[in-house]
């Protein structure tokens, strides 16, 4: 037995404390592992639903996406949601997806990424070549297709989803589900009223084919203050006191439906509809 007050008898018992705590940690980290991962899939569900603008009823009470309980979220997303895993380059559906593939892990990877280069900067370097994008379907129609976007603010990458109707030209909605911005400035992103006034938008220039659409034909994103009157179809208000922030979304916006992007996908889609 050690004396009570030695040195050593102080590094034993800290030691002793740290292996008990450590242990601890690690088990409680081990163990609620499948609930984070449940979690996190969960809260993408909700938001890919809630770029949707999909409702269920309750009761005869319209319940929006972000207070659905996740039975519910779930339920809805299985019953409307189809999940695809895209060649973004070519724009093609690949049908043999690995189910636990991750964009985020793959855009991190030389193998399976390609250099950021598009018509503007968001801020990466890199880009996956694969992702998952998302069918919303009503009675065997497609009704919206659900696409990931992402790019630099201010402090944080924004990753977010946008909802494109079944016309390819206009935005259904948009949602960011994880950001790093200040609360009130540019994490007013999250913000209900400013998320409602991108329904409607329109991506390309009015009169232009999504098929023929070159970059430049890419109008949609945030203006600096208020759209003037022939902007106002295409682009929403800029955050206040967050001019960097809305600069990045007006950006990553532009890059997501570029040629760089998510260009080729509509295309292949707006050349099949009208086949
Ligand atoms: C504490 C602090 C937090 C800020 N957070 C943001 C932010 O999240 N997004 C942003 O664009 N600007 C933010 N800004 C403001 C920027 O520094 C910059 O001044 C602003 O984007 C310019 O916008 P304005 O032209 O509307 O003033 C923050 C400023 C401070 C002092």
């Amino acid at each position: 037995m050690l004396p009570k007050d030695s040195i050593a008898n102080t590094l034993v018992v800290s030691l002793a404390l740290c292996v008990v705590c450590s242990l601890l940690v690690s088990t409680a980290a081990v163990g609620l592992k499948k609930f984070q991962v449940k979690n996190k899939a969960l809260d993408q569900q909700r938001n890919i639903l809630a770029a949707a603008g999909l409702t269920v009823d309750r009761g005869g009470q319209e319940i929006s996406a972000a207070d659905m309980s996740s039975s519910e979220v779930e339920k809805l997303f299985e019953q409307k949601v189809t999940r695809k895993l895209l060649d973004i380059d070519t724009g093609e559906y690949i049908e043999d997806a690995e189910a636990t593939f991750d964009p985020r892990k793959a855009a991190k990877d030389p193998e399976r990424s390609v250099p950021v280069d598009g018509p503007v900067d968001i801020g990466q370097a890199r880009r996956e070549k694969r992702t998952w994008v998302f069918l919303v379907q009503d009675e065997g129609k497609i009704q919206q297709y659900i696409v990931p976007i992402y790019g630099m603010g201010l402090w944080s990458t924004l990753y977010g989803y946008v909802a494109v109707d079944n016309d390819l030209r206009t935005i259904q909605g948009l949602t960011f589900y994880e950001h790093g911005e200040t609360p009130g400035l540019g994490g007013e992103v999250e913000n209900p009223k400013w998320k409602s006034k991108w329904v409607g938008k329109q991506i390309y220039e009015d009169g232009v084919d999504v098929e023929d659409a070159s970059n430049n034909d890419i109008r949609v994103g945030v203006a600096k203050g208020a759209p003037s009157s022939e902007n106002a179809k295409y682009m929403v208000d800029g955050l206040s006191g967050a001019t960097i922030t809305s600069r990045g979304v007006d950006s990553m916006l532009k890059y997501w439906f570029s040629d760089e992007g998510f260009g080729p996908y509509f295309k292949r889609l707006a050349s099949q509809q009208g086949a």
